[in-house]
């Protein structure tokens, strides 16, 4: 039974004492909550790591997560943090390939396979994303597109490897805009994806793999999202900043 996961990317956001405020609240509101299955993961920036892994000490299904890390294992990387920094710091998943590491850094499908690889290498999950940009929607070629990613980074993995990885779609032309994708939309390119995999590492193997949705996912829409057959959670972005919005996208299964 693959896993459900809700995960927040804080991404550049939240100063010490708003960070540390946010995961209080998060922790006290979901510490006793009911839905218990459902994996929660904070992916805070470096900074509140360490502060941010002590709040959630004790919380069994809340998990700490980075939002990069470097292909690089250790060394004269002036700036960059490794996988095995995160997990010294109680890591245990790491966002890989975020679409705007992809656009305003660059990173490559081969980068990613290297940064995939040093994740796995440090015991860390790897949450990869992938997704398509609005022309390529419109174009119509976003199955396509999305398929190549995965074929480019995460095809160079074993099976096993593989069961490790958490997948998250993103289409670009809905982070952070306000624009969701509709679920039918969400769940024909996660069917999509999973077929992908199938077609790899086959059937049983692509049906353990959790696929998450990201995209202006709130409150108000993600018990239609999760509802679908193959979204198996959630990368919240600017709904996890907010600690009320986020919890009720966690309890939205
Ligand atoms: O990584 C999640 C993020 O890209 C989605 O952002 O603000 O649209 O939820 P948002």
């Amino acid at each position: 039974m693959r896993k459900k996961i809700v995960a927040g990317n804080w991404k550049m956001n939240c100063l010490q004492e708003e960070g540390q405020k946010l995961t209080s609240e998060i922790v006290n509101m979901i510490k006793d909550e009911p839905t218990a299955d459902v994996t929660v993961v904070l992916n805070p920036p470096y900074v509140h790591l360490h502060a941010v892994n002590k709040l959630i000490a004790g919380v069994d299904r809340l998990h700490l997560g980075g939002q990069n890390c470097s292909d690089q294992a250790s060394g004269a990387y002036t700036g960059e943090i490794s996988a095995s920094m995160l997990a010294s710091f109680g890591a245990s998943y790491v966002i890989i390939g975020h679409s705007e590491r992809r656009q305003y850094f660059n990173e490559t499908n081969e980068l990613l396979t290297a940064k995939t690889r040093q994740a796995l290498d440090n015991g860390l999950q790897p949450i990869f994303c992938c997704g398509e940009p609005l022309e390529i929607r419109e174009a119509g070629t976003h199955e396509a597109y999305v398929k190549e990613q995965l074929t480019a980074s995460l095809f160079n993995f074993s099976e096993e490897e593989l069961k490790k990885i958490v997948i998250a779609y993103e289409p670009i032309w809905a982070i952070g805009t306000g624009k969701t994708a509709s679920s039918d939309q969400a769940q024909d390119m996660h069917a999509a994806i999973r077929k992908h995999l199938a077609g790899k590492y086959g059937d049983a193997a692509a049906n353990e793999i959790s696929i998450l949705y990201g995209g202006s996912c709130k409150p108000d829409n993600a018990k239609e999202i999760f509802s679908k057959t193959d979204v198996d959670g959630g990368l919240i972005g600017g709904a996890s900043l907010k600690s009320r919005d986020f919890v009720a996208i966690i309890q939205s299964f």
